[in-house]
Formats: C-alpha cells, structure tokens, sequence
C-alpha cells in the first residue's frame, strides 16, 4: 500500500535525526516556561514536535510546509471539480509530499475498501434518545468501531518499531467510516431516516459525503466538502483536539480510542463549536434589519456585541497576526460560485467593519477574521442548516490530521506524556526565590 512504502522508506532517517536530537542534544534548552504559562493552560510552551504541520502568525496554517494558497493549487484535483482530492491531502500529511494524480488516488482507492461499518453500529446510533449531540453519537459510534482496531489485536505480539504498521492500518479503516458515520447520523437525527448510507468507489472523498449527505446541489457541495475537510484536517498538536488524541494515543491506546477523545475535546464549545455561533450572528444582524445592513448600521450593531460584554465570534486569535487563510480560501469559493447570497455579502462587510471596530476597541491582538467567521455560511447555502451539525463536519476533517500524527508518533517512538505538576505553594516558593536579591 503506497502510505505504508513511502513511510518505511522514509523513516530510518527521520528515526535517525530524533535519536541525534534526544542523544546528543538532550540538555540544550528549548524556551522558558513563566509562572502564568503555569496557570494559562500552558498557553505558548514550546513542548510538543509534529512535523505535519506549523501555525505561523504570518502566513497561518502550513501543512507540510505548504501555505493553503500553495497546497489548493498544487494538490491533484477531483474529476470534474477545481477542489483537490482529499486522499491527496491524506498523502501530504502522511509523507510530506504533494502527490501525483495516481498516488492521491491510492489513497481514495484504499478509503473506498476499506468504507463499510457494521450494523450494530448504526444500530446503537438509532437506539440513542432523539435529543442526543451529533457530537456524542459521533464519538460514540468511533468507539463502537474499536474493536476492529489492528493496533489493539495486535498489540501483544508486535515489536515496538512495528507500531505504526497498524496505526496506519487502524487510520486508514477509520478515516474511510468517518463520512458514512457523519451522513448517517445527519439523516437519522434531522430527517429520521435510517437508510444506511453507501460508498461508491468510483467517487472520492469528497463526493460520497455530499451523495450521502443527499443535499440538493451535490456537485457543489462535494467542492464544499472537500475544501471544508482540507482546511480543517490540522492545525498543529497543540489545539485540544490535536492534542487530546495525542495524550490519549501516547498511552498506546489504539487510533478509535484515541480519535474518540479527540472529538470529545472538538466538541468543547471553546473548540469546535465556535462555528455555529459565528453564523448565529450574521442571522442575528439580518434578522435585526432584514437583510444586509448598512456600513454604518453594522458598524453600530458590532460595537453593541462589545458593550454588551460579548465578543464578536469568529474574529481574533491565539496565535494568527493576519486574516486565516481558511477565512480567505472559504470566501473565495463563495464570492466564485454565489455572490448574491445575502450570508455572503452579509460576512463579506462584516470583513469590512469589525477589524475597525475592534482595533478602536483595542483589546483583541488580532481583529482579523478566524476561519469560523464563514465556515456555517458556506453550509448554510447548500441547505445544510443543524448548527450544531456543524462540529461533526470539523471532526472528519480533522480525524486526517490527527491519524496522521499518530501514524509518526507510534513510528518515531513517542514516548507516554507525562508534564509535571507543582502545588500552589510551590509555585509561590518559587516566585519568592525569583525575588530575592542573588
Ligand atoms: C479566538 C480567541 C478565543 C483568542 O483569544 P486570545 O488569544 O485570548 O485573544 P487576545 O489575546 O487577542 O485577547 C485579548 C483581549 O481581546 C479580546 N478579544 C479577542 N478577540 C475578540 C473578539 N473577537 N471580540 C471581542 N473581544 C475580543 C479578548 O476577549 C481579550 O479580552 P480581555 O483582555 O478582556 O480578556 C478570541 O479572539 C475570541 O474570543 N474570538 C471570538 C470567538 C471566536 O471566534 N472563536 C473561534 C476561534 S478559532
């Protein structure tokens, strides 16, 4: 299978340069850490390694080094379609180069094989109270399937260097369920219908979710799909989700485990459910004046988010200087293919205003929109309206950088993460000393 060549090729350099760094250089300091990076959620430490990808504050998100502008162009794209195939994406992750047509298409080979789920898992999923998150039935589900995990059968009698073989496994099987679980869980929890949703192997990605999904514009919605799941799938390791698969999969707990904690974190309403609040606001502003406001009108109506003592969602962030080029590569897609749309043309002046508006404030280190501030509009055009569907989208998307992750922590031997704790008083003992005359 073309991963699993191209990662054993590579990997007894990369096993080299990690034994070079933890041998020899072990001591060389990286960063300090400060009494409220402590009490902060260790907010900026420097102490996780991934080489899939990087958040720079100027240029946003790079997968593999490849800025988003960079990897839309260069991906191989799907039939039909201006979007790059998602199982070129897979391949960028995973080894670290942009694919040619065939290899992309390997890995959507090896998707559409492995896409079945067993009964019993939609099964569960019907049998769960009407009012449950699609978040909780989408964990749930990935746990169900954790049984089939290769990692976990083959555990005892695997050497430890052989531990990737299976996790790669275990990501493929996973990642290729993950859109019939979401379309499922889509059509049973909004339209009660339990027909369980079918994979074509003649289609990618991206266009079987859509298919499944059964919303009314397929063609476009595979376009949106496969965007959407691009520029969702990383976003370094140390966002919670990233990180929680990565703690949870350092204690050698299997890929579903793993992923379903994952998701937990995404489902956390300061991760993943940000989406849904930022198109709750542009409906709030068009409910409040009937469609697109004037400038002045918006620019007023922002300034009473801030008074009232909220933020304006889907602007700002922890670690961006600049617009999210997830932000830009969305808006792009929608001012290409439907300009008109009063969401649109609603988060396009809201683009316009509020950056202003919260520089005057000026708290925020960086008015500019988030990728959130037009991910929900873009759904909401193609007819898919469930807010809170909206995470379980993020979560497929982000299971492609997740898995890969864990592919390499297993291959580079990673070990357990185990951070220190200090009480209260220790900390305060050590701020004490820092303040005594040497
Ligand atoms: C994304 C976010 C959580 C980053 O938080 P952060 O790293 O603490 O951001 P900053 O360091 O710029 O925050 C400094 C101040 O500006 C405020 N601020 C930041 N973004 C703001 C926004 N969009 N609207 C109003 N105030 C904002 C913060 O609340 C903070 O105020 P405080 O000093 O009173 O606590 C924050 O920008 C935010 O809440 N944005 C809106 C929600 C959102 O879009 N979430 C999705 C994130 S992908």
């Amino acid at each position: 299978m073309i991963l699993h060549e191209k990662i054993s090729a590579q990997l007894p350099a990369w096993r080299e340069r990690i034994k070079t760094l933890a041998k020899e250089h072990g001591e060389v300091v990286v960063d300090k850490v400060t009494v409220s990076q402590v009490i902060g959620g260790m907010r900026d430490i420097k102490s996780l390694l991934t080489d899939v990808s990087f958040v720079d504050p100027a240029h946003g998100i790079l997968f593999r080094g490849m800025s988003i502008p960079e990897l839309l162009k260069a991906l191989p794209k799907a039939r039909g379609g201006k979007m790059p195939m998602v199982g070129g994406l897979y391949y960028l992750l995973m080894i670290g180069e942009v694919p040619t047509r065939e290899q992309a298409q390997a890995v959507e080979e090896e998707w559409a094989k492995r896409a079945h789920v067993p009964d019993y898992v939609f099964k569960m999923i019907k049998s769960m109270p009407k009012e449950t998150h699609p978040m909780t039935l989408f964990s749930q589900a990935v746990l169900a399937l954790q049984n089939q995990s290769v990692f976990a059968a083959k555990y005892h009698s695997m050497k430890k260097d052989e531990y990737w073989e299976a996790a790669l496994e275990d990501s493929l099987d996973l990642t290729a369920k993950l859109p019939i679980l979401a379309a499922y869980i889509y059509r049973l929890k909004y339209f009660g219908e339990s027909g369980k949703p079918k994979y074509n192997p003649r289609q990618d990605y991206g266009m079987n979710f859509s298919r499944m999904m059964k919303v009314s514009d397929k063609k476009g919605y595979a376009e949106l799909a496969r965007l959407y799941f691009i520029l969702h799938s990383d976003h370094e390791s140390g966002n919670v989700s990233a990180h929680a698969m990565h703690l949870v999969g350092s204690a050698l707990s299997d890929p579903y485990l793993s992923f379903s904690a994952a998701l937990n974190g995404l489902a956390g309403p300061l991760h993943g459910l940000a989406n849904q609040e930022c198109l709750g606001w542009l409906i709030d502003v068009k409910n409040k004046f009937g469609g697109v406001p004037t400038r002045e009108q918006l620019y007023q109506f922002s300034w009473d988010t801030l008074n009232s003592g909220r933020v304006i969602p889907g602007y700002g962030h922890a670690v961006l200087r600049v617009p999210d080029p997830r932000f830009t590569a969305q808006m792009e897609f929608a001012k290409k293919r439907f300009p008109d749309d009063e969401l649109v043309r609603l988060a396009d002046m809201v683009f316009d205003v509020v950056p202003q508006v919260l520089r005057e404030q000026g708290k925020a280190k960086n008015p500019a929109p988030n990728v959130d501030a037009i991910s929900g509009t873009l759904q909401h055009y193609y007819g898919v309206r469930e807010f809170d569907f909206y995470t379980v989208l993020f979560g497929v998307g982000r299971a492609l950088g997740v898995t890969a992750n864990y592919v390499w922590s297993r291959a580079l031997g990673m070990p357990i993460e185990r951070p220190k704790s200090l009480t209260t008083k220790m900390l305060e003992e050590i701020v004490a000393n820092a303040a005594q005359p040497a």
